[in-house]
């Protein structure tokens, strides 16, 4: 065994405000044993993900993150002993292992993953990030072409997806990110119609100059003012996919929710719908196919972020959370 000591990351204290280092503390506690139908992992790769924060604010489609238990997160993992019969050594898992270099966990809450290379993949385009962008757009969006599809978060691990996922459907696509490099790097690189900087002047009418046919498809990844400024541009009979409010997550008590709703929702005739992406895990292969296909025939580009060291995954999700990171952010532990 290549460690004789778990190195954990523990929630110390429940965040008031904005997270911070200090709530997080190191510690290490013996590598566990697998009990029968449980596995233990070795754990690779962490993925750094906004709902790890909102984990913290209570409970959602999950149990709370509490003070003094291991911060909770999704891995890829590597199985190093199986009590299981479903599983062997050497397999690959992604599980919710949490922040630490070993896990033990029963059976049943392991995915097995093929072993690709890179193995990154496996939490950007293929993983949660690829699947939320896929179902997301078109299964609650559901972009026709010609269609004006907007999203926020935009350089971010779903938003990037997200709006290439647009561009192949025939979509106008206009991006919403903080900063005009991440700007620039969504219409240079990845191929969007335009890009809005929502740190910098009037959101409304760079917006409107972005997007002079009104908005079809809002993919909103951050609610609050930006789903704001996007409702009123919506066109009649218009979607918008909620997937996420990253803007109500680093705090205390959500802030206020935007203006004209419902009016806007009634007389534009809006379809509001919220989706988790285990909703439609399903159908998880046609959607890993359909992103293949369109990666080996570069239509897809997949920016990854990747962060050496457990011992930095604290300093990796409060990056994010404040727009440090450019593509699907990880750890890698080992
Ligand atoms: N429904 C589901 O099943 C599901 C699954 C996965 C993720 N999600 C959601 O998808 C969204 C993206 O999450 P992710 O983990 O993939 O992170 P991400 O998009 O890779 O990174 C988060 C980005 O959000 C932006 N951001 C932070 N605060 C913001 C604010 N106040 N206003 C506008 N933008 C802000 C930052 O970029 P800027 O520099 O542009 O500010 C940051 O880079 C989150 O809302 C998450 O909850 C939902």
């Amino acid at each position: 065994m290549a460690a004789a000591k778990n190195r954990q990351i523990l929630l110390a204290e429940v965040p008031k405000g904005k997270l911070g280092p200090e709530h997080f503390r190191l510690t290490e506690a013996p590598i566990p044993a697998p009990k029968d139908g449980e596995v233990l992992l070795r754990v690779r790769l962490i993925s750094l993900d906004a709902a790890n924060r909102a984990w913290m604010q209570g409970a959602t489609y999950r149990e709370a993150v509490t003070a003094g238990s291991v911060m909770a997160g999704g891995a890829i993992a590597e199985v190093v002993e199986s009590k299981a019969p479903s599983f062997s050594a050497g397999d690959l898992v992604f599980a919710d292992t949490g922040w630490q270099d070993y896990a033990t966990l029963p059976a049943k809450r392991l995915v097995k993953v093929p072993k690709i290379e890179p193995m990154t993949h496996l939490l950007s385009v293929y993983g949660v990030a690829g699947l939320t962008a896929y179902f997301g757009l078109l299964r609650i969006g559901e972009p026709k072409a010609g269609d004006t599809v907007v999203v926020s978060a935009a350089a971010g691990s779903v938003g990037s997806l997200v709006g290439q996922i647009g561009k192949i459907k025939g979509c106008r696509v206009v991006g919403i990110a903080g900063g005009q490099a991440k700007c620039d790097w969504l219409v240079k690189d990845l191929g969007f119609d335009a890009a809005v900087d929502y740190k910098s002047g009037s959101l409304a009418k760079a917006l409107k100059d972005a997007a002079p046919k009104g908005i079809d498809v809002y993919f909103d990844n951050v609610g609050g003012d930006i789903l704001e400024a996007c409702l009123f541009q919506m066109n009649n009979g218009g979607r918008v996919a909620c997937c996420g409010a990253i803007s109500a997550y680093d705090g205390a008590a959500p802030p206020a929710g935007p203006r004209g709703v419902p009016g806007l929702i009634v007389v534009k005739r809006l379809t509001l719908k919220g989706f988790i992406v285990t909703d439609f895990f399903a159908e998880r292969d046609k959607a890993i196919a359909d992103l293949a296909s369109w990666m080996s025939a570069g239509k897809l580009k997949v920016e990854e972020d990747v962060i050496d060291g457990l011992e930095n995954t604290p300093r990796a999700l409060i990056g994010l959370l404040a727009g440090d990171n450019r593509g699907k952010r990880m750890v890698k532990v080992a």
